[in-house]
């Protein structure tokens, strides 16, 4: 099969590599504005010019690994209207644009993939659609953000500061070009809507995820949750509940001895319930050149090998996102106890001015909108809910 690559950066070059290794794929063109260091041997089949692709008539196939959502978009549909299949793991597209693209697709008779969007290498997607083919989702959660594992594991085993480990992880090339779309949430956010979408059925919008990062998180509070045998993970959560989708973002603690607890590195841990199989968990490398790139890779060679994938469900689900059942016991470290803190906590300590507090059940929807509003007061807050 003839294939095209759009964005030859770490997973584009990652797909390339891995394109390579599983023979009878021949990538014949890559859109690029220029070469990479390492594959100047490429520079002939280099071209800035999406035409170049999108009317080459021997390419059956286009990998889009360009990211963001622009120009992403335009080129995407000018190949699948020249009847093209697509591969991405381009999660903000797909986030934004899933079923105006898909209809495109069926539109020209095409497939557009993206297990790699969720999960970098892991097939989680994959095998969310199979499961859904004979049992009901009824939760998805998980550490979906590699960056954000990376950081928060050495801080946890080694004391690390935060920008330090963020640094190095934007070096190793599992950060996003913009990095505060992995620390604020942003990026856990947009696969929390794709996986939420496919797992039910609906038609979430990122608007309608509440979301809260690590960006504000303190060595303070890592040290103090590990103190009380507790580690903090940015987790996604999605889960039908009374007629509606609870859906998050927000900083977990974990017991040490749980399955998240112990996800090291920037490893991702995806777990899904469902009614007949119970509980599965998935876990792998989230991010990177050849993990992500061996995923594109596996969507393409199903796709030439005409091996069919349950994408839809059955219609759209009139299910929406409702977090105003959503409860939790939050663990908040602040500046004050004010008297508006007061009433919402169970049990503090103050160590140094700054106080360590274990709240009453509070509503997710409240906990988070007390976050942002600290946080555009510039006022220091981290809050992690209580897993239990
Ligand atoms: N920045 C992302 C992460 C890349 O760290 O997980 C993979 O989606």
């Amino acid at each position: 099969m003839k294939i095209a690559i759009m964005g030859f950066g770490t997973v584009g070059s990652g797909a390339y590599e891995s394109a390579k290794a599983a023979g009878g794929i021949e990538v014949v063109k890559i859109l690029a504005r220029h070469g990479r260091e390492g594959y100047e041997y490429l520079n002939e089949i280099i071209t800035p010019d999406i035409d170049d692709i999108a009317g080459d008539p021997e390419i059956e196939l286009v990998v889009e690994s360009m990211g963001g959502v622009e120009p992403a978009k335009e080129y995407v549909l000018k190949c699948l209207r020249a009847g093209k299949h697509v591969v991405t793991p381009n999660k903000n597209l797909i986030s934004a644009c899933y079923s105006e693209l898909m209809e495109e697709a069926a539109a020209n008779g095409v497939k557009l993939r993206f297990t790699s969007a969720v999960g970098g290498g892991i097939p989680w997607l994959f095998n969310l659609l199979r499961t859904k083919r004979c049992d009901e989702i009824l939760q998805v959660r998980g550490i979906v953000n590699g960056t954000c594992n990376y950081i928060l594991d050495a801080m946890y085993d080694k004391g690390a500061d935060f920008g330090e480990m963020l640094k190095i992880a934007q070096e190793i090339g599992y950060a996003e070009a913009d990095p505060s779309a992995d620390i604020e949430g942003t990026d856990t956010l947009r696969k929390t809507v794709i996986s939420t979408n496919l797992a039910f059925d609906t038609a979430i919008q990122e608007e309608d995820v509440l979301c809260y990062g690590i960006d504000t998180i303190q060595a303070c509070d890592i040290a103090y949750l590990k103190e009380k045998g507790l580690a903090c993970k940015l987790m996604m959560k999605a889960e039908k509940k009374a007629g509606a989708i609870e859906v998050y973002v927000e900083p977990t603690a974990f017991s040490a001895d749980s399955l998240e607890a112990n996800v090291k590195l920037n490893n991702n841990l995806i777990t899904l319930t469902a009614k007949n199989i119970g509980t599965q968990s998935f876990y792998g490398q989230g991010a990177g050149m050849m993990p992500t790139g061996q995923s594109v890779i596996q969507d393409v060679i199903d796709i030439r090998d005409g091996k069919e994938q349950n994408v839809g469900g059955k219609g759209v689900s009139s299910l929406k996102a409702d977090n105003s059942n959503a409860v939790h016991r939050y663990y908040i470290r602040h500046d004050r106890m004010c008297e508006h803190m007061e009433p919402l906590v169970d049990t503090y300590e103050e160590r140094d001015g700054i106080y360590y507090c274990i709240s009453k059940p509070l509503p997710v929807e409240k906990m988070h909108e007390m976050g942002h509003h600290r946080k555009e007061k510039g006022r220091e807050m981290f809050f992690a809910a209580l897993d239990e």
